[in-house]
C-alpha cells in the first residue's frame, strides 16, 4: 500500500515531463539564492491543509538528489505527518525522539529509495508539539545536519498552526505554496504577514495544482 502511495505521488522523469521541468526550475532558483546568502534549511508551508506542501517537498528532494545534492527531509508536521507515507519509510521513531532527547540524530535518520535523499520522519505524534518544537534540541539538530547535507527540506503544518512560526524562526528560508484559484487571497496575505513577523526570508511562492497540472495529472504522475 505504501509503495502504491509513493508511486502515485512522485513525478516521472521521462523527457518532456513538464512538472519535472518545473521542479528543476525551482531547484535552480534555490541554488541561485544559495550563492548569495546562507540557505541550507528550507521550510515549505502554506495557508491551509491539502495545498500540496508535502508532495512538493518529496518531489523537490527527488530532483535535488538527482543533481547530486545531499538532501535531508525533516517532517516537522508532528500533528499530521505524511512524508513517511509518501516515501514509504517507517515512522516508529523520528523528530519527536530527538526533541524529547530519547534518541540521537543518527538513530533516526533513514535512507529513502530516492538517490541522495535521507529522511527524519515525524515519529510518534506527541501531545505537546508546539512545546517540543520550541526546545533548543531543534536548533541543535539543524546545526548538526547542516554539516552533513547540502539542503534540509522541512515539512511543516499550515501557517495558522503555531508550530510553523516556531520552526520558521530556526530556518534559513521559507517557501510558500498556494493553490491556483483556491487559496483565499485574504487568508494567504494574513499568512504572509504572520511569516514576515518571524524575520526569516520568504524565498519564493509555488503556485500548485495549476490548471496545467490538474488537466494532465495522469500525464505528470505515475499511475
Ligand atoms: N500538483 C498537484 N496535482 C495534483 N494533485 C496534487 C498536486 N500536489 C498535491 N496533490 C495532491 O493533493 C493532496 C494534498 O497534498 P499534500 O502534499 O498532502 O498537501 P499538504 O501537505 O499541503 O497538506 C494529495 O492527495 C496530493 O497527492
Ligand atoms: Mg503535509
Amino acid at each position: 500500500m505504501v509503495q502504491k502511495e509513493r508511486s502515485k505521488l512522485l513525478i516521472k522523469h521521462q523527457k518532456g515531463s513538464k512538472i519535472a521541468e518545473q521542479f528543476r526550475m525551482i531547484r535552480t532558483n534555490i541554488e541561485f539564492i544559495s550563492k548569495k546568502r546562507a540557505l541550507k534549511t528550507i521550510m515549505i508551508t502554506s495557508t491551509k491543509p491539502q495545498e500540496g506542501k508535502s508532495t512538493i517537498i518529496a518531489n523537490l528532494a527527488d530532483v535535488m538528489g538527482r543533481q547530486n545534492m545531499n538532501v535531508l527531509i525533516i517532517d516537522a508536521d508532528l500533528r499530521l505527518p505524511s512524508q513517511h507515507y509518501i516515501l514509504g519509510v517507517d515512522n516508529a521513531v523520528g523528530l519527536t525522539d530527538i526533541l524529547e532527547e530519547t534518541l540521537a540524530v543518527n538513530a533516526v535518520i533513514q535512507k529513502t529509495t530516492l538517490h541522495n535523499v535521507d529522511i527524519i520522519s515525524a515519529g510518534q505524534s506527541p501531545n505537546n508539539p508546539s512545546e517540543l518544537l520550541s526546545k533548543p534540541a531543534l536548533t541543535e539538530l539543524f546545526e548538526t545536519v547542516k554539516e552533513h547535507y547540502d539542503y534540509i527540506l522541512v515539512d511543516a503544518p499550515p501557517v495558522i498552526v503555531a508550530d510553523t512560526t516556531i520552526v520558521a524562526q530556526e530556518i534559513d528560508g521559507i517557501i510558500m505554496v498556494a493553490e491556483e484559484n483556491k487559496t483565499p487571497k485574504q487568508k494567504f496575505q494574513k499568512a504572509m504577514t504572520t511569516l514576515k513577523s518571524t524575520h526569516t526570508p520568504i524565498i519564493g511562492i509555488i503556485l500548485n495544482k495549476t490548471k496545467q497540472d490538474k488537466g494532465s495529472k495522469y500525464y505528470y504522475y505515475n499511475k
